[in-house]
């Protein structure tokens, strides 16, 4: 079975995703109230290769201690390139209750040790890149996971979106105008030629948040 997926971003009042002051705090805290027992981060949004980053110690090798009661949601990145080396950092978090590598059969096998070694889950899938269906299932079947809430810019958003993939989108607007000619957006994809892909959807939830922010939540229209 395939778990519910819900895309949560914070966009300026033109739709873009970058330069404009997003208020962090009040993003994590909806995403929150989104009731996820997944949160699945794109690579690029959880590692920035140009933060230096802290050495490993010997917690960083010790298995993590599970609780049946523990509530917290999997941290899940697509990591098909095996760039990502800050689980120690991760993993030290109080956000997550387990981390999950999405790997593929092109990540080298040093990397699926690395992780290994660290006690980092890893689901294999796709040939180059993650199959992000299968994926998908994979956690339902291995961990039971029923709603992911995605964390991630306009590369994995699309791939989902383009895939129908996509159950719920959750959008803070946030009260700045950015303007430019290469918006980035929350839905980067290749441009379509018909419009029969353009995504409907419906409004099932607006909302007055704190600092100027407007909360609304879409669910995808599947007629
Ligand atoms: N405003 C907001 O709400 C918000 C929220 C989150 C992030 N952001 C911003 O968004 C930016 C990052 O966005 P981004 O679009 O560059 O990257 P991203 O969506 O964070 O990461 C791209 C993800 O897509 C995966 N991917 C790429 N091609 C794929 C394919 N063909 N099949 C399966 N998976 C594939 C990548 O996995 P591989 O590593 O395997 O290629 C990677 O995990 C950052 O600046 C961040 O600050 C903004």
């Amino acid at each position: 079975m395939k778990p519910r997926v819900i895309l949560h971003n914070q966009v300026s009042v033109d739709g873009r995703i970058d330069w404009f002051p997003a208020n962090i705090g009040l993003h994590y805290d909806v995403a929150g109230r989104l009731g996820m027992d997944a949160h699945l981060a794109g690579s690029n949004t959880i590692f920035n290769p140009q933060q230096p980053l802290p050495p490993e110690d010997d917690d960083a090798f010790k298995p993590p201690e599970r609780k049946a009661d523990d509530r917290r949601p999997l941290l899940v990145v697509p990591d098909s390139g095996g760039r990502l080396r800050n689980w120690h950092v991760l993993g030290q978090q109080p956000y997550w209750r387990q981390m999950v590598a999405l790997c593929s059969n092109f990540t080298p096998d040093t990397y699926l040790d690395y992780l290994r070694r660290r006690h980092v889950d890893c689901i294999v899938t796709g040939r180059e890149k993650v199959d992000l269906p299968a994926a998908l299932e994979e956690l339902h079947g291995r961990y039971g996971t029923e709603r992911v809430v995605v964390d991630s810019g306009g590369t994995l958003n699309g791939l989902l979106l383009r895939a129908g993939l996509v159950d719920e989108v959750s959008i803070l607007v946030s009260p700045h105008l950015v303007g430019g000619r290469t918006p980035q957006s929350i839905f980067r994809a290749a441009d379509l030629t018909a419009a029969d892909g353009v995504i409907d959807l419906d409004l099932v939830h607006l909302e007055r948040l704190g600092d100027g922010l407007a909360w609304l939540r879409y669910v995808t229209r599947s007629d």
